[in-house]
């Protein structure tokens, strides 16, 4: 396909039903009509395929599909000989990776669905990457040979060679203790059985676990679970450390806490990544940034690496300049109240916002105990 014609058809996998529709989409497309294999659709097919060779990019199909199913999807220029990872046909593509450096910690910042933990599969070896060829996967060597001459040639034939151990915190905590196998175990003597490097005092105080040690990790709350699983990859010797998203269930105190333990793991010779929302713990967590953009669910471009500073008002603005690229049409800004009479009125708005809905819920006063923990609520009402 030319350079300026490349765009990519993504197919929902949970919305397209060809069993319950028509086949809509291949009956209305064009090179279909013309008698090329464009759609690929059979009502007994579990899913469509649409050939990006032989799509015009009409949209025809996004509007007669009855389930929404379809996205056709332009791709900016020049990204055709910088694709990752492709998960299949009709998939998610994510173009370039992320350059971890030794002795710093990278930040990742982007929207949902632009490739963030995709990049951290990938960097961590635990996903080989196919360079968008997801029928014929390249082997090790034809990766580095793509990335011949980049920091990343480096960094994955240390990972190779070196066999360098790489720990992910994972995203979704709730999956850990749902885990049969993890469930059951009580927090203080799994990091006790694993702590090689003799820190776990240090852990204990730093991501405040120290009323829970006898707890059993299936009867941890959210925020308690993060903080178990920051310090169950923290307290592990690895060569690459990554967290992904190490702030979600913890209030502002627990987040700048947990940074600091991230960042304390920091050596000159290991790594360090962490993905993360909230802009003023990414500042202070990270040594430099790279963001991603894109379209959610469909494509994810990463950055080259920017100082923090540089690629947080990058993520904000919407605009890289050094490629001259827009990828959000709005500048994310933030009310900023300067003096006493500003104060006032943001607090005056907020309480007409409040009066102005209507109360709909009450609760009678109650208790819960569970275990050694007891909560006791007064009535009320929202
Ligand atoms: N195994 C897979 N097969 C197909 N698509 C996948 C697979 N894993 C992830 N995806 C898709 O790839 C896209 C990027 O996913 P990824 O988890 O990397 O995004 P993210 O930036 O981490 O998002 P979030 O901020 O929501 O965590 C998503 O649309 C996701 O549904
Ligand atoms: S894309 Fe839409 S119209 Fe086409 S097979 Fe799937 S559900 Fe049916
Ligand atoms: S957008 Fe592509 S696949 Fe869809 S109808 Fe048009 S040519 Fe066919
Ligand atoms: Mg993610």
């Amino acid at each position: 396909m030319e350079e300026d014609k490349l765009r990519i058809a993504i197919i929902n996998p949970d919305k397209c039903k060809p069993k319950k529709c028509k086949q809509e989409c291949k009956k209305t497309c064009p090179v279909n009509k013309a008698g090329k294999n464009c759609i690929e659709v059979l009502p007994t097919s579990v899913i469509c395929f649409i050939s990006e060779t032989l799509c015009i990019g009409c949209g025809l199909c996004v509007k007669k599909c009855p389930f929404e199913a379809i996205k056709i999807i332009n791709l900016p220029k020049g990204l055709s000989q910088e694709v990752t990872h492709r998960y299949g046909a009709n998939t998610f593509k994510l173009h370039r990776l992320p350059t971890p450096r030794p002795g710093e910690v990278l930040g990742l910042v982007g929207t949902n669905g632009i490739g963030k933990s995709t990049a951290l599969k990938i960097l961590a070896g635990n996903l080989q990457p196919n360079l968008g060829n997801y029928e014929s996967a390249p082997a090790w060597k034809d990766i580095l040979k793509f990335f011949r001459g980049s920091e990343l040639q480096n960094y994955f034939t240390k990972l190779l060679e070196n066999n360098l151990k790489a720990l992910i915190k994972v995203q979704y905590v709730d999956s850990i203790s749902k885990d049969p196998k993890i469930g059951k175990v009580i927090v203080g003597k799994r990091l006790a059985a694993i702590d090689k490097k003799g820190i776990l005092p240090e852990v204990i105080e730093a991501l405040d676990l120290g009323s829970i040690l006898e707890r059993e990790v299936q009867h941890l709350s959210g925020g308690e679970l993060q903080r178990f699983v920051i310090g169950l990859t923290s307290i592990q010797q690895a060569d690459i450390y990554m967290f992904d998203e190490p702030s979600s269930y913890l209030d502002v105190k627990q987040r700048l806490k947990a940074a600091k333990m991230i960042r304390s793991l920091l050596a000159a010779d290991n790594y360090v990544i962490a993905v993360e929302h909230d802009l003023s713990i990414l500042d202070y967590l990270s040594d430099f940034i790279c963001v991603l953009y894109g379209n959610p669910g469909a494509y994810g471009v990463v950055t080259m690496p920017y100082s923090v500073r540089e690629g947080i008002n990058i993520f904000l603005a919407g605009f890289i300049p050094t490629e001259n690229m827009r990828f959000r049409d709005d500048e994310l800004t933030f009310k900023v109240v300067e003096n006493d009479a500003d104060k006032e009125k943001a607090a005056k708005e907020e309480e007409e916002k409040k009066v102005a809905k209507p109360t709909n819920w009450r609760y009678p006063e109650m208790t819960k105990t569970m275990g050694a923990f007891k909560i006791s609520v007064q009535p009320g009402q929202f």
